[in-house]
């Protein structure tokens, strides 16, 4: 079906911006063949240089004209700048975590092909993507004195946990293997990780196709280095999705090519897209950086926006990413011809 899709795009700082020029460019070269949808992009300037500029991180208003959006394409956001002037993060956790938070994107999508010679790494990590350790409950006591105390708690509720679960059976249940591994710490987090094999044994009868596997999150890292064949798909919270995602990048290819998506799957808020990789300064503005995982972002965001053709042609044309050399541009003109 032809329709415009109305899509927030934030290119952020450092490399953010170039390589979503790149994405917007691939977006729209492949809706013109696929269905004649067309996007209409509505820019937002946030990031760091321009909390640095004027103190603006992520306005309520603005959070809220993007309830009525399709979808939000972001580069990436933060300057080493601003943790001089701030405390570390804020504008990370003030543009993505508040978006996540605020948007209900409870799913971060984080998928993984590669192959090299032997290996083979053919997975995806369900992360989950509102509770855990991000929730933000804790606090000081006694700071900034001897007797100091810092707690920062894992909150993860039945709700919370269910659905994630739930939407990663769902996603095992369409793969070829059907193999859904759980991993988490329930060796020693025994009061949450006990919550997530309970809820992961009682929402399995629901997909009796689908074989289940849990691993502890210490082993799973080896395995992601030593025999990440195994893997299917994987569920996992918040915290432990963040760091084996970055390792998932490793092992596939490096974290330039890992793309994200920041999911609402019940639709009652935008959904957001973005590369894995940060800001890079180091290279920013050189046209140095791939904009692969950026446009791979563009493709699952196509995919859950309808467009699943259009999705398949910039996935095909981004399944061997290391064809591709030159600058940023030269590789996304590279990508366009190839759809
Ligand atoms: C990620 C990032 C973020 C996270 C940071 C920038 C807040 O590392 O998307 O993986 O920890 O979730
Ligand atoms: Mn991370």
């Amino acid at each position: 079906m032809t329709t415009t899709h109305r899509i927030a795009v934030i290119g952020g700082d450092g490399i953010g911006p170039e390589v979503i020029a790149e994405a917007r460019k691939v977006v729209d070269a492949v809706l013109a063949t696929a269905s004649g949808s067309t996007v209409e992009w509505i820019d937002y300037d946030l990031g760091a240089h321009r909390w640095l500029e004027d103190g603006v991180v992520l306005p309520d208003e603005t959070l809220e004209e993007w309830r009525s959006l399709d979808a939000i394409l972001l580069g990436a956001v933060g300057d080493p700048a601003v943790g001089v002037a701030a405390p570390a993060g804020l504008v990370e956790r003030g543009i993505l975590l508040k978006m996540r938070f605020e948007l209900d994107q409870f799913i971060n999508l984080r998928p993984f092909h590669f192959a090299d010679g032997a290996r083979r790494v053919d997975f995806e990590v369900i992360r989950e993507n509102t509770e855990g350790t991000y929730a933000g409950e804790g606090g000081f006591l006694r700071k900034n004195t001897p007797h100091e105390v810092a707690t920062q708690g894992s909150v993860n509720t039945r709700m919370g946990v269910e659905r994630c679960i739930r939407y990663a059976f769902g996603r095992a249940a369409v793969t070829e293997r059907k193999l859904l591994t759980l991993v988490h710490k329930k060796n020693v987090l025994t009061f949450s990780g006990d919550l997530w094999q309970r809820t992961f044994d009682e929402v399995a009868p629901e997909f009796p196709d689908v074989t289940t596997n849990y691993q502890h999150v210490d082993a799973a890292c080896i395995h992601f280095v030593e025999r990440p064949e195994q893997y299917d798909v994987i569920v996992t919270d918040n915290l432990f999705g963040d760091i084996l995602t970055d390792l998932g990048g490793a092992i596939a290819g490096g974290v330039g090519y890992a793309a994200s998506a920041n999911l609402n799957p019940a639709r009652t808020g935008p959904s957001m897209f973005e590369p894995v990789h940060g800001t890079a300064p180091d290279i920013a503005g050189k046209q140095l950086a791939s904009p692969v995982a950026a446009v791979i972002s563009a493709a699952l965001m196509l995919d859950f926006l309808g467009e699943a053709d259009a999705a398949a042609r910039v996935q095909k044309a981004c399944a061997t990413p290391e064809k591709y050399s030159g600058s940023t541009s030269d590789i996304g003109d590279a990508i366009v011809a190839n759809l």
